[in-house]
């Protein structure tokens, strides 16, 4: 079939007002970036002109400044889901001009297919080939785009030159049925290929293919410091441990690890502790240490979404497919993040909280209860299937004005009931078979910073006795005191007496 070859402006100019569109990708790896950018400038023209311009977004996960940037900043987004990390479009969430909707990422597509979300209009997909019968090969990142390719009533495919086309081969691409047809996920290996290495669509969808030559919005990472550093080395100690004592085998388990600083500091804490076995992960976002540890031979294969490393690192992959080949397979959110495969497989998961409490319950989206910082992600997806569950964090933010151990979460998205472990750099909460007090206690005592230990164990003394011991009027005082005078040390109980 001869496609309709476009620029990325008349590729924007078929998406309408009020439409839903959506992106393939997950992380800025695979997300489309001429035809979005092209779609702010056009919103732009037209709000100068007067005219209504706001679409709603769906995406994998997060996407880079070309399209959650630049479509906030023209003031161009009507809704938005799911997760996203760009600051402008954090800022037009808290104060109310997006309406943002945080899903699960495993979910997205479901709801997709079951019309919870709305209708795709277009799918904006990017590729590195595409074939005459309509199979499209993807890029560095997978997401939804099997699902909202089948749905959106047109495909728009940005051929992007600057993905090596060998990458093909490296997709596995499967998508679920709807209840009650579905079928058991037939995954016992992160390594096992259950689906497809492309996506067939009707060639008659495809309504334009835009050809550009734009790397990844790929993002760097903080140098790990002193304290990520003993964070990573609490966590690779824990999982030595639990090998030793037999409740992890001595063949090692997979594992998942999240997004962002911390989370790259923990692997590369992992790889270098030789009392661990080499590993395999299954997980939805590679970052670069995973690959310096596939390279090293400390991680055997990994299962993801994307691979979500800087540009140069992607390079590399590309240069040396013949080895990376074998060693790594991307899949789609629902499937990287599959609550069955997780619990089949037994994953350990490793995620990054920004508060947790003494209970274990933990907040990894929200900053004092009402600001958006990114989203839930796959946090959830693994944390409620995990064989086990960790999550870690410095114990102080903001040059410890801000303890991110509290007496109570200022908005939960992991229950005490899912959080197996809390890992600070002071030390390991092992919450496992232990009661809320029992919970409490470990928490304070191994996690908390010395600056916040006596201000939590004085918390508890003021608490109502119960199975969970609480003062609803002092639970959120460290919040509060935060917000009026910028430092969690000057709380004092007496006053939230009552
Ligand atoms: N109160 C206020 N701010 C806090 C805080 C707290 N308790 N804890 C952390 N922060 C701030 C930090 O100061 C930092 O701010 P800055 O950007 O202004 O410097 C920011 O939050 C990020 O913290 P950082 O320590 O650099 O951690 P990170 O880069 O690892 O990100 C999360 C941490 C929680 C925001 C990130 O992991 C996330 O979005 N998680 C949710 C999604 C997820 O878990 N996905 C996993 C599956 S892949």
């Amino acid at each position: 079939m001869n496609y309709n070859r476009m620029t990325a402006a008349e590729a924007a100019s078929l998406i309408q007002n009020g439409e839903i569109i959506a992106l393939s990708g997950f992380t800025p790896a695979g997300s489309p970036k001429a035809v979005t950018a092209e779609l702010a400038k056009q919103a732009e023209e037209k709000h100068a002109r007067g005219e209504a311009f706001r679409i709603g977004i769906i995406t994998g996960a997060s996407t880079g400044d070309s399209c959650d940037g630049v479509l906030t900043r023209a003031h161009a987004i009507q809704f938005r889901a799911p997760y996203t990390t760009n600051t402008d479009f954090r800022k037009a969430v808290n104060n109310g001009e997006i309406n943002y909707t945080d899903i699960h990422l495993s979910q997205v597509a479901q709801r997709l297919r079951s019309g919870f979300l709305g209708h795709v209009t277009t799918a904006i997909v990017e590729a590195c080939e595409l074939t005459d019968d309509g199979r499209i090969y993807l890029t560095a990142g997978v997401g939804i785009t099997p699902t909202i390719a089948r749905l959106a009533d047109r495909v728009i495919i940005e051929l992007n030159a600057a993905h090596s086309k060998r990458i093909i081969g490296m997709h596995d691409l499967y998508e679920m049925e709807r209840p009650p047809y579905r079928r058991p996920i037939p995954i016992v290996r992160p390594s096992d290929r259950i689906g497809l290495p492309y996506i067939q669509v009707d060639p008659r969808k495809i309504a334009g293919v835009v050809e550009v030559n734009i790397p990844d919005e790929a993002r760097g990472f903080s140098a790990p410091d002193p304290v990520t550093d003993k964070i990573g080395q609490n966590v690779a100690d824990f999982l030595a441990a639990d090998m030793k004592r037999g409740i992890i085998p001595s063949t090692f388990l997979p594992l998942q690890s999240g997004v962002g600083n911390i989370a790259n500091a923990v692997l590369s804490a992992l790889g270098r502790d030789s009392s661990i076995p080499p590993f395999e992960m299954y997980t939805e976002v590679i970052q670069n240490s995973v690959i310096t540890l596939i390279k090293e031979g400390r991680i055997k294969f990994g299962s993801t979404c994307s691979l979500s490393v800087t540009n140069d690192c992607l390079d590399d992959i590309y240069q040396n497919m013949d080895f990376f080949a074998h060693k790594l397979v991307l899949r789609p959110s629902e499937i990287s993040n599959c609550p069955e495969v997780i619990r089949r497989i037994g994953v350990i998961t490793m995620n990054t909280a920004i508060e947790a409490d003494i209970y274990g319950n933990v907040n990894s989206t929200h900053i004092c209860g009402t600001k958006m910082m990114n989203g839930i992600g796959g946090s959830g997806d693994f944390t409620r299937s995990a064989y086990i569950s960790i999550f870690s964090c410095p114990s102080t933010a903001k040059g410890g004005c801000i303890s991110s151990i509290v007496p109570m979460v200022s908005h939960l998205d992991h229950s005490e009931h899912s959080v197996n472990v809390i890992i600070t750099e002071q030390g390991i909460a092992d919450l496992r078979g232990k009661s809320p007090m029992e919970r409490a206690q470990a928490v304070i005592e191994n996690c908390a910073h010395p600056d916040y230990k006596q201000l939590l164990w004085d918390y508890l003394k003021i608490s109502t006795k119960g199975q969970t011991s609480h003062s609803l009027s002092a639970a959120l005082g460290m919040h509060q005191v935060f917000l009026k005078k910028g430092d969690m040390r000057l709380t004092d109980w007496s006053e939230f007496a009552g």
